[in-house]
């Protein structure tokens, strides 16, 4: 079934030169929180975002009016959960430009899509010597799962360089894809820098040498319109909660020749065709690949999460975001002492800074007290930390609903943590 041959309704707010702000703020309940006794500040979406009443709402009405397993029961509210859960299916191959709806896999997350793709790709296509690019920038979750299947297949892991910039350092990568590379897995946009990787001319390049692409878009897709077919990339992962969606719910695209040569990653009920204990055949896609009763709540306000991305006009979510980004570079560069870590032109919705000689967990503390949330650490990518010699930076991370106002607020108060410091 190609995702052209289902006809899903999608509500659009009409494209306007500028994003309403205000309006989009009204979407999401938790802004109207005081925090500290001050209103709330949240620059923490790379984290995880906040999600829109209407995700909520779609998570509730699930568990109120149509609790049931799916693919399994004949009654009326097997049948409604059945089909809400298919139908984020055909949203999701929808949002994301995929050919095929059944190229469409439901994971826990991020983690789970890359952990699945190692072990049932990679385990199932690494040979003795074969090697596996990845970039420094990855999160450790675009790092160990390759490490671990490294190992179980003797294959070795390469890692392409970065520059002082934190840009992806295009002549390292190119050195290092080899006719011996058989996998090359990437982050889209880096978690701990924001920097926006060149994955269309890293896919080719990829391709010409044989070797197949996973990108890790989990920073990705809330912040632009992803085309895996353009991308022309093998997979493409990504989890529901930083994309307005719950936790607990992510998604796995493959193109479905690779998808289909490969084995289950987990196995259990929902997944077979036939089982006798001499043994088993396996359901055709994507189910063969969901093993057990699935996060039926989460896909249900996946679905709700896409209708609500569906409705933004993502050309002025860019621009918005992108002029807060300038705004907090600019205002950052006036504080004294204050280096930023990451500083490609071309990044997206992530600021991260250290303060040279102040802990950056000191200086979340005080951002907490004034009733800012941004992240402190090394954000799950210790090698990015360690190319820039700091042991952890402070990330402001943005999204639709943040405001000039609120950026203003977190330099202000850095000029506090200035003070206090000396
Ligand atoms: N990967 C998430 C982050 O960057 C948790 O904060």
């Amino acid at each position: 079934m190609t995702a052209s041959t289902q006809t899903t309704s999608f509500d659009s707010r009409p494209s306007s030169d500028a994003l309403d702000v205000e309006a989009v703020r009204k979407d999401f309940p938790v802004l109207q929180r005081q925090v500290r006794g001050r209103p709330l500040v949240y620059l923490d979406s790379a984290a995880t975002s906040q999600k829109p009443a209407t995700v909520i709402e779609a998570v509730d009405d699930y568990y109120r009016r149509f609790n049931s397993n799916v693919h399994r029961g004949l009654h009326a509210l097997s049948e409604e959960a059945t089909e809400a859960y298919e139908k984020t299916r055909l949203k999701i191959a929808r949002l994301i430009h995929a050919q095929e709806v059944d190229e469409i896999i439901f994971t826990s997350g991020t983690t789970e899509g890359i952990n699945l793709v190692a072990q049932s790709y990679g385990g199932s296509q690494l040979h003795e010597g074969d090697e596996v690019l990845i970039t420094h920038m990855e999160h450790h979750s675009n790092i160990v799962p390759w490490q671990i299947i490294c190992g179980q297949r003797s294959a070795l892991l390469r890692v392409a360089p970065i520059d002082d910039r934190g840009a992806l350092d295009m002549d390292g990568f190119r050195r290092l894809l080899t006719p011996r590379t058989r996998i090359v897995a990437v982050t889209h946009v880096s978690n701990a820098l924001g920097t926006v990787n060149p994955v269309e001319e890293i896919v080719r390049l990829a391709h010409d040498a044989g070797a197949v692409v996973l990108v890790d878009g989990a920073q990705a897709i809330p912040h632009q319109r992803v085309d895996v077919t353009s991308l022309d990339c093998d997979f493409y992962v990504f989890s529901g909660h930083k994309m307005f969606g719950p936790t607990g719910i992510g998604v796995l695209y493959g193109k479905s020749d690779l998808l289909e040569a490969m084995p289950p990653y987990r196995s259990g009920g929902d997944m077979i065709k036939s089982v006798t204990f001499e043994g088993s055949t396996y359901a055709d896609l994507p189910h063969k690949f969901e093993a057990g009763t699935p996060n039926i709540a989460g896909v249900v306000g996946m679905g709700a999460a896409v209708d609500y991305m569906n409705r933004l006009d993502f050309d002025a979510v860019d621009r918005h975001e992108r002029g807060l980004l300038a705004r907090a570079a600019d205002a950052l560069s006036q504080i004294r002492n204050l280096r930023l870590i990451g500083t490609v032109p071309r990044k997206q919705a992530v600021i991260s800074f250290v303060l040279q000689d102040i802990h950056a967990h000191d200086v979340g503390t005080i951002l907490d007290n004034e009733g800012i949330a941004v992240r402190t650490g090394h954000h799950c990518a210790q090698p990015v930390m360690d190319w820039f010699d700091v042991p952890a930076t402070v990330r402001a991370s943005l999204a639709v609903f943040n405001t000039e106002d609120e950026i203003d607020r977190m330099v202000k108060s850095l000029h506090k943590v200035r003070e206090v410091f000396g």
